[in-house]
């Protein structure tokens, strides 16, 4: 395996690229095991995929009519309160509504 990789530049090369692109992609939606797990001790239903898209939609809905809150401005206890007082506000679906919630709950610290 070493020797047939040292042998074959364009194919480490394309590997590490390969693997430097997930890295960027992981980073980028930014869900670490420990945002999952903050997540989902307040909802099991929380996933990766859910966290994601709901910060799509966070930066995308919430910062319109004031700046886009810290998911750290409040509390894991508050969020809950706010999301449903404000996703009328932006017109969420239930669906985006959830997936807003346990991004905040995973980024907001506690
Ligand atoms: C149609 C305008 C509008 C949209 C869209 C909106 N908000 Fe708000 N938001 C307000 C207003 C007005 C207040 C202040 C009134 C209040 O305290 O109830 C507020 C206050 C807040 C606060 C408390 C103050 C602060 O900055 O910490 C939070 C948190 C918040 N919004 C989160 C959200 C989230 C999350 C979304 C997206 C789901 C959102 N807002 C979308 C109008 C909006």
């Amino acid at each position: 395996m070493q020797t047939r990789l040292a042998a074959n530049p364009l194919k480490v090369s394309l590997a590490a690229c390969v693997a430097s692109l997930w890295l960027a992609a992981c980073g980028a939606a930014g869900v670490s095991p420990e945002m999952l797990t903050r997540a989902q001790s307040h909802d099991s239903s929380a996933t990766e995929a859910t966290i994601t898209h709901g910060k799509t939609v966070y930066e995308a809905k919430c910062g319109t009519c004031h700046a886009l809150p810290l998911p750290s401005a409040h509390s894991a206890e508050e969020w809950p309160e706010w999301v449903k007082k404000m996703a009328p506000q932006a017109k969420l679906s239930a669906d985006d509504e959830k997936a807003v919630l346990h991004y905040v709950l995973a980024a907001s610290g506690e």
